[in-house]
């Protein structure tokens, strides 16, 4: 995880108005601490938010600066332990994204050559390295050991004591260079600079670029120079970004959810249609099609395999860290990798190894031209636009949407025209009731939600919100597993919300089963008698979304009256860039 941010300009720019403000949209990436150092050897770094930081420095002017937000993996939230980084004598400073697996190692070597180490960080022999490796050689043949000797994951900015000129690295972490105007970005992501320009080209793994004011160029790790591709990227959608009228991302991006999930429908029945049909194809002709993905992804994929199950068309899904050890993929595999991000290491790795043994590779992503989209046979875009709360709610509605669409083509009966009014609809009717129950609910231990076959998946969903973003336990279960153990847990008052789509008698034996004991229970159906207002019929796949947006505003309203840092939760980050 962790943002990088580098800024070279012809002139000067401001620490604080350019290089920190761009810094601030990858926030999502980390947010434990920060730092900048620029090329006339100013270094200020913190632990906490940017905002913070920002208001307790003085505004640098400098033409070459590099700045990181981290998530902390080796070594405590510090002060020191805080990038940038730097060597002994203090003239060449570093920022990392990724873990450098033998640091171990290299630091006792360094040490054995009188190098001094303040930092619990894995990063800090970054700047030793090269500190070292500078002292016989190039820097383009000091990079090119760097590349040999390290193991591990790499986005890593390099600037030198008074020279206009930023180094930059990568393998199995994003790094991206923008082209504006009058000046260039070395960054995590588009999101960095995507207010400045639209034009990009991506690092592929071992390569590396020297920037200076006016020009750029590529190497490979021989150190040959590359001609790479420039890309347009268009991702800014202006009239989202602002979160003026709301106090939290989180509340503002769940009330975009009809806008965002139009806008995608458009888009499948326009642009991206022609794509659609390629991928329904290759789901109808593939021997095996498996899904991956990680988190809220994961729960949208679980569905994807309801509703092809559902028409006929066999396929499983898997959490990506667990991919390679319990799923079998061949040159007849499919497989669609889920990721808002693009980025999540699990992911990306899970679909490297399964590209490696011949699969086709779909996705769907949130974030164009991030690694997953880079890496796949096809690539569907589920354009939520940018998320920017921790949690995942307009993006998982649309990972939703996108593959009701795919089943529909493939046969699934659905209308699906009519999902933005329908989540319209579960907003406007239910969100006062909602702030009831969360005043109700925000004191409890432990929640459980129960769902069977189209709510199972809502129902792990709605647990993980609950759980990450209002830290309260909650358990998302299959209801027909609860009797199996689960249920001693069941106490008088015990909160319990069951999902019952249609007219699925089943789960309604089993929130009676849970009420015999003196559960709390709290419904939500379509068919059945309910807590909150669901205007769809009998199992329509409606059902999955718009459950989940009820546990969305349930989840946000618990954290709000607990005062939690709602888009910026407690040890999270919104991409999870280390495995
Ligand atoms: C969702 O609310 C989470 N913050 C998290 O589980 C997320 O869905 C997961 O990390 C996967 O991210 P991705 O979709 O960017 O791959």
């Amino acid at each position: 995880m962790c943002g990088i941010v580098g800024i070279i300009n012809e002139g000067n720019i401001s620490v604080k108005n350019d290089l920190l403000k761009s810094l601030k949209r990858l926030e999502y990436r980390g947010y434990d601490s920060v730092g900048f150092a620029d090329v006339q050897g100013n270094v200020e770094k913190d632990i906490g938010e940017i905002s913070k930081f920002m208001d307790s420095i003085k505004d640098y002017k400098t033409s070459c600066a590099i700045s990181h937000t981290r998530w902390a993996t080796h070594g405590g939230v510090t002060k020191t332990n805080s990038h940038p980084h730097w060597n002994s004598k203090k003239n060449i400073f570093t920022v990392h994204n990724g873990i450098i697996e033998n640091y171990e190692e290299l630091k006792k070597e360094l040490i054995s050559k009188g190098h001094e180490f303040i930092t619990e960080t894995d990063s800090e022999i970054i700047s030793h390295f090269f500190d070292e490796e500078l002292k016989s050689k190039t820097m383009i043949e000091a990079i090119k050991s760097f590349i040999r000797r390290i193991k591990g994951t790499y986005a890593i900015l390099i600037i030198e004591k008074g020279k206009n000129r930023i180094y930059a690295i990568k393998k199995d972490s994003p790094l991206v260079l923008g082209l504006a105007k009058d000046r260039f970005y070395l960054a995590s992501d588009i999101y960095a600079f995507s207010d400045n320009t639209n034009k990009a080209i991506f690092f592929e793994d071992e390569e590396f670029a020297i920037v200076d004011p006016d020009r750029y160029s590529f190497y490979d790790l021989n150190g040959n120079e590359l001609k790479k591709s420039i890309y347009e990227f268009t991702w800014a959608i202006t009239q989202e970004e602002s979160v003026k009228d709301y106090p939290h991302y989180m509340i503002k991006e769940i009330h975009e959810q009809p806008i965002s999930s139009q806008r995608l429908l458009n888009s499948l029945d326009g642009e991206q249609h022609e794509k659609v049909a390629k991928i329904a194809n290759l789901i109808k002709n593939s021997k095996r099609v498996v899904f991956t993905a990680a988190g809220s992804s994961y729960y949208a994929s679980l569905l994807g395999v309801y509703f092809l199950n559902r028409i006929g068309i066999n396929a499983h899904t898997l959490i990506a860290s667990e991919f390679q050890n319990f799923m079998l993929v061949d040159k007849d595999t499919l497989l669609i990798a889920i990721s808002q991000s693009g980025e999540t290491m699990d992911v990306v790795t899970a679909t490297k190894w399964a590209r490696e043994r011949g699969a086709k590779i779909v996705s769907l992503v949130n974030v164009p031209h991030s690694t997953l989209q880079r890496i796949s046979d096809i690539s569907l875009e589920i354009h939520a636009g940018p998320e920017i709360s921790v949690a995942a709610t307009k993006t998982f509605t649309n990972q939703v949407v996108a593959l009701l669409y795919l089943s529909y083509i493939l046969g699934f009966s659905i209308n699906m025209k009519t999902i933005p009014e329908k989540i319209d609809y579960v907003i406007n009717e239910n969100e006062e009731s909602i702030k009831h129950l969360a005043n109700e609910l925000y004191d409890k231990k432990d929640i459980y939600i129960i769902g069977r076959g189209l709510s199972y998946p809502p129902s792990r969903e709605m647990a993980l919100k609950l759980k990450e973003i209002s830290y309260i336990h909650a358990e998302g279960m299959m209801g027909g597993e609860l009797k199996h153990g689960t249920i001693a847990l069941i106490e008088p008052g015990t909160p319990v919300i069951a999902l019952i789509p249609g007219k699925d008698f089943d789960m309604h034996s089993n929130a009676k089963e849970v009420e015999a004991r003196g559960a709390r229970v709290i419904k939500i159906a379509n068919m059945m008698e309910s807590d909150f207002k669901i205007d769809v019929t009998i199992n329509d796949g409606k059902f999955a979304i718009l459950s989940v947006v009820i546990g969305q505003l349930l989840t946000y309203y618990i954290a709000r009256k607990k005062g939690l840092p709602i888009d910026k939760p407690r040890n999270l980050a919104k991409s999870v860039t280390v495995k």
